[in-house]
């Protein structure tokens, strides 16, 4: 079994501990490899390779830096097949899934390629004559990227093509449940031509690896995406950094009576059991109309236990396994704590046993109120419940009753109800007629609330990994004095 090592200006090297983890594939529990338990010995390396590779990295014009970034999406493209099936096998999600995620990836290297010839600042006239006023974009220096698991080649993605097209130096912690798709990542990297200390990437814990990131003081920005818990101590703990959370969500899909049923179910099937429930994005909870709950659950019913649960490299599986067993245990909590609050199960609420690996069946909880503990706390598994309301301003005001607001949905025919949702919905994302998965690269992704701030991807991941520059160049020979030098205006023209 293969032992992987940290890449800290620009070599594979073994962590100061000389301890290491294993990965796991969750579809059978079989250890994929071995990795660094790194700790702050290896941060402090990795800072320094940073530091000593930021001048000249964000020196570089950034047309050049993103030449590497296409020549990254490039060798991704090439290796497609490869990293889903790693995808699977590390994280395990689904095949179809795993390449979604790779693709992720890809997209997100391409698009962020082309800021390199647009990095727009602003210009803006003065209110003096004779002077210029415009902002130029700056690399933040040193950037600590904290990834989760869920899409380990996405995500990893989102933060690196910014960091890297604003000119900053990188320190990545991947998630230890899937190390061996970041090692991935940066062979790709290094194989584009990224120079030496611009990206290092340590594995290991978020004690003895995160905490050292978020605390460094050479360290100017972290960026995270994870748990609530996590990015809440990491606000408290990071000092003045730049800093960018993406926390979950209880995300919801409101259906009203007018809806397309058909299209509804598909979209609360995908976003609720798509990637076995656990994305930020994922919908956990359903708001129905009354007059339509019934008809929707009998349908809802019988499509969710047809799924098929299996290992992700099957073509036969509709749904992979949870991350690990913890996962497994949270899920099934909170299918005690449904019950003990009244809810009633309508379907699964149990792990598998006569699979190997970390699999829960699809659980749906209906007559579920607004305010139990299944209807407000992430579960991140395949848990859904399904909540009546009467009215769109009931289901709006359900939907906002959760302290995360990161993507929500509706179905309507009704453009009226559709617009009065986009406007009312506290979420980062809103969907019409689709369901709150799915997000596209180009566009911006983060929330509001408890969710964090800061927005991913799109053109305001520019925003995250670089800083505005105010400049003003004054010609006109003579000192000129902002708000209290009054240009007059010539009434005669
Ligand atoms: C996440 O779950 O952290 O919209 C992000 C989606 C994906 C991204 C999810 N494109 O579901």
């Amino acid at each position: 079994m293969e032992t992987f090592e940290n890449y800290i200006n620009g070599e594979w090297i073994s962590s100061e501990s000389k301890k290491t983890f294993s990965s796991l594939n969750p579809a059978n529990k079989e250890i994929i490899g071995y990795f660094q338990s790194s700790n702050s010995k290896d941060v402090e390396k990795a800072v320094k390779s940073a530091e000593q590779a930021l001048p000249s990295w964000s020196e570089l014009p950034t047309p050049h830096r993103a030449e590497i970034l296409l020549e990254v999406a490039r060798l991704l493209r090439k290796n497609k097949e490869k990293l889903a099936k790693i995808v699977t096998t590390e994280m395990g999600k689904i095949l179809k899934e795993g390449r979604g995620d790779v693709q992720e990836a890809i997209d997100i290297f391409e698009y962020i390629a082309g800021e390199g010839r647009r990095l727009f600042g602003h210009t803006t006239p003065s209110e003096l004559k004779n002077k210029f006023c415009c902002t130029i974009r700056m690399p933040v220096g040193i950037f600590g990227l904290i990834t989760p698991w869920n899409f380990p080649t996405a995500i990893p993605g989102w933060k690196l093509a910014p960091a890297l097209i604003c000119g900053d130096t990188v320190i990545f912690k991947p998630s230890s449940d899937t190390p061996l798709c970041a090692i991935e990542i940066i062979k790709i990297l290094e194989e584009a031509g990224v120079p030496k200390g611009v990206v290092n990437l340590i594995t290991g814990s978020g004690e003895e690896v995160g905490n050292p990131i978020i605390k460094h003081p050479k360290i100017r920005g972290i960026s995270f995406t994870g748990s609530r818990d996590t990015g809440e101590f990491i606000l408290k703990n990071a000092g003045i950094k730049k800093i960018g959370l993406e926390m979950g969500g209880k995300n919801a899909i409101i259906i009203m009576d007018d809806a397309d049923l058909d299209l509804a179910i598909e979209g609360v099937l995908w976003g609720a059991f798509g990637t076995t429930g656990q994305r930020c994005t994922a919908a956990s909870r359903v708001i129905i109309h009354k007059s339509v709950k019934s008809d929707f659950e009998d349908r809802l019913l019988s499509r969710t236990e047809k799924l098929r649960l299996g290992d992700g490299l099957k073509d036969t599986t509709d749904i992979g396994p949870l991350i690990a067993e913890r996962a497994v245990k949270k899920t099934h909590m909170y299918t005690e704590i449904g019950k003990k609050e009244g809810a009633k199960l309508l379907t699964g609420g149990c792990p598998v046993t006569d699979l190997k690996g970390f699999f829960y069946k699809p659980t749906i909880f209906t007559n579920v109120k607004p305010n139990m503990r299944i209807a407000q706390e992430e579960i991140f598994g395949p848990s859904l419940s399904i909540i009546e309301t009467k009215d769109l301003d009931e289901a709006i005001k359900i939907c906002n009753g959760t302290e995360y607001g990161l993507s929500s949905s509706i179905y309507t025919a009704n453009i009226n109800k559709a617009f009065k949702a986009i406007e009312k919905i506290e979420a980062g994302i809103v969907y019409i007629n689709s369901s709150t998965i799915g997000a596209e690269v180009h566009l911006p992704l983060g929330g509001v609330k408890d969710t964090g701030y800061g927005r991913e991807a799109g053109w305001t991941s520019i925003e995250e990994f670089s800083y505005e520059k105010t400049v003003y160049v004054d010609y006109s020979g003579r000192l000129q004095k902002a708000q209290i030098d009054i240009v007059k205006i010539n009434k005669q023209g």
